[in-house]
């Protein structure tokens, strides 16, 4: 992971799947997150696709929501909320981020929500806001919260 001021930090358990969608909902509710930039750590399987459903969930996002792994990424809309939902597990050309349009995407207002960012690091932003997730038992996980700018530390639960 790339090397950034962390400026606060939170530690959270979710015990069960119930516990990762209250912190989606509560995340959901905050206005600093209309233009936030979050990245989302784990192994395969830890629960980031999972939780940025539950999170599109709360926002309003109706229809299917589906793991960008093969696109990449896979918009949404919530009202007049643009979102955008990315997976670098298999990004491995830095030429398709200008090509793609990523970039733009990356400017424009709307939030932002990254699966295996570290696959892309040279060319992402930093986040506002990292989520570190880390398998236990069955369906537990601890999650460590990092803000890493002002935004990220409004974020913070
Ligand atoms: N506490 C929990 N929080 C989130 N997901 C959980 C939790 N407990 C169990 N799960 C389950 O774990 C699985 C997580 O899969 P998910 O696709 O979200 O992982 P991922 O981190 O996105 O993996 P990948 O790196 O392959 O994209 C889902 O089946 C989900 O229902
Ligand atoms: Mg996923």
């Amino acid at each position: 992971m790339r090397h950034a001021p962390i400026l606060g930090t939170r530690s959270l358990a979710w015990p069960d799947e119930a516990a990762c969608a209250s912190f989606a909902q509560a995340l959901a509710a905050r206005p600093a997150l209309r233009d936030a930039y979050l990245e989302l750590h784990g192994e395969l399987g830890a629960g980031k696709t999972s939780f940025v459903r539950h999170l599109l969930r709360a926002l309003g996002v109706q229809g299917r929501i589906k793991s960008p792994t093969y696109a990449v990424v896979e918009p949404y809309l919530a009202g007049d909320l643009a979102i955008s939902h990315f997976d670098f597990y298999r990004f491995d050309d830095p030429r398709e981020w200008e090509d793609a349009g990523f970039r733009e995407l990356f400017a424009a207002p709307g939030l932002k929500l990254a699966e295996w960012p570290q696959k892309a690091q040279a060319v992402l932003p930093l986040p506002d806001l990292r989520l570190l997730i880390t398998v236990g038992d069955d369906d537990a996980r601890q999650v460590q919260v990092q803000a890493c700018t002002p935004r990220g530390l409004e974020l913070l639960p």
